[in-house]
């Protein structure tokens, strides 16, 4: 968005030290305030090797990673920010002090945007006195790479700050979501554990080992989802009648299984049954060289899907 032209990252450990990577390939300035010993030199390290992977992804065509500043203190950051990603640790009176430091200097139309996990919104929003530009923006990790960020205001946040940060985000190379409503976990996490709770199900009854469940939704149905969300792929699944015939052929076929779906609990003797079943499936290779396939079998996946036109 041509209008932000300076952003700053507040708490650069995992998620905001990929922010500032990413908001520096999008042309902008970053200004990052990070507390911790060595930030400066561990913010930097990580830029440079994100960098070579957001240019894979042709997302650093504008981008010059000189524009770096590391400030004192939070509110040196956000002076004349136009975007602020606030990425400090999930505890709310660490977010609330942070907040009530910054909220004097900010400027007036600038955006603050959250990248909490767990807390709500309007937690957060208690820690303002006017939340009207305070938003939720949250990433999935690491923000230089996976594109979704989960966006959220509410009846307190001004009605242009949500289109405003939607844009500035689409300008980062990002796919944003519109989460409506306050619920735990917003709407990708809540996915994600309905998922694993159902790959736990599946390996503690005996239905299938570790290896085995993780290479079904790696080689099955992930492949799709990777391409298009479940409901549209399952109104391509009955022929020409769509969503309404699919829905009319396997309702007692899915209301079946839903009954069926397990709902275990992340107890010690579980997480041990999935540490020793993922032991046996991945042997010898290390935890280093797995991070690395991942990253660039993912790497790889979206250069493959950006090279497909849409509308063609
Ligand atoms: N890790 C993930 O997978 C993930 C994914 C999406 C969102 N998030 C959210 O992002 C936020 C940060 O999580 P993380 O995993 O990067 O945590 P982290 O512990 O890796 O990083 C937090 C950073 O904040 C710094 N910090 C502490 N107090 C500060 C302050 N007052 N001002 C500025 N910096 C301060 C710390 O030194 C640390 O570097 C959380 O709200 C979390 O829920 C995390």
């Amino acid at each position: 968005m041509a209008d932000i032209t300076h952003t700053a990252v507040l708490g650069a450990g995992t998620i905001g030290a990929s922010w500032a990577a990413l908001f520096l390939a999008s042309g902008r300035p970053v200004a990052v305030y990070d507390p911790a010993e060595g930030a400066q030199s561990t913010v930097q390290a990580y830029v440079d090797q994100a960098w070579e992977t957001m240019s894979e992804l042709g997302l650093t065509a504008r981008g010059n990673r000189d524009r770096i500043t590391f400030a004192r203190s939070a509110r040196e950051a956000v002076e004349g920010a136009g975007f602020i990603q606030e990425n400090v640790p999930e505890r709310l009176p660490v977010k609330h002090a942070l907040f009530a430091e910054i909220e004097p200097v900010i400027a007036p139309d600038a955006i603050v945007a959250s990248s909490a996990s767990g807390l709500t919104l309007g937690q957060m929003q208690a820690g303002w006195q006017n939340p009207g530009r305070f938003i939720l923006g949250h990433p999935f990790n690491p923000p230089h790479l996976i594109p979704l960020v989960e966006v959220m205001g509410n009846g307190l946040t001004d009605p242009d700050a949500v289109p405003a940060a939607e844009q500035f985000y689409k300008d980062t190379g990002k796919v944003t979501i519109r989460v409506k409503k306050e619920v735990p976990g917003h709407v990708a996490n809540r996915l994600q554990a309905a998922v694993w709770r159902e790959a736990i199900h599946l390996v503690q009854t005996g239905v299938a080992s570790v290896g085995d469940v993780d290479k079904a939704m790696s080689a099955g149905p992930g492949l799709r989802w990777a391409a298009m969300g479940p409901t549209t792929l399952f109104s391509l699944g009955a022929g020409s009648g769509g969503l309404p015939a699919f829905c009319d052929h396997f309702a007692d076929t899915f209301n079946g299984w839903w009954d069926d779906l397990g709902k275990p609990k992340l107890t010690p003797e579980i997480s041990e049954m999935l540490a020793k079943g993922l032991a046996s499936a991945n042997g010898d290779t290390s935890m280093e060289r797995l991070a690395a396939l991942r990253d660039l079998k993912i790497v790889k996946m979206q250069v493959a899907l950006a090279s497909v036109k849409e509308d063609e």
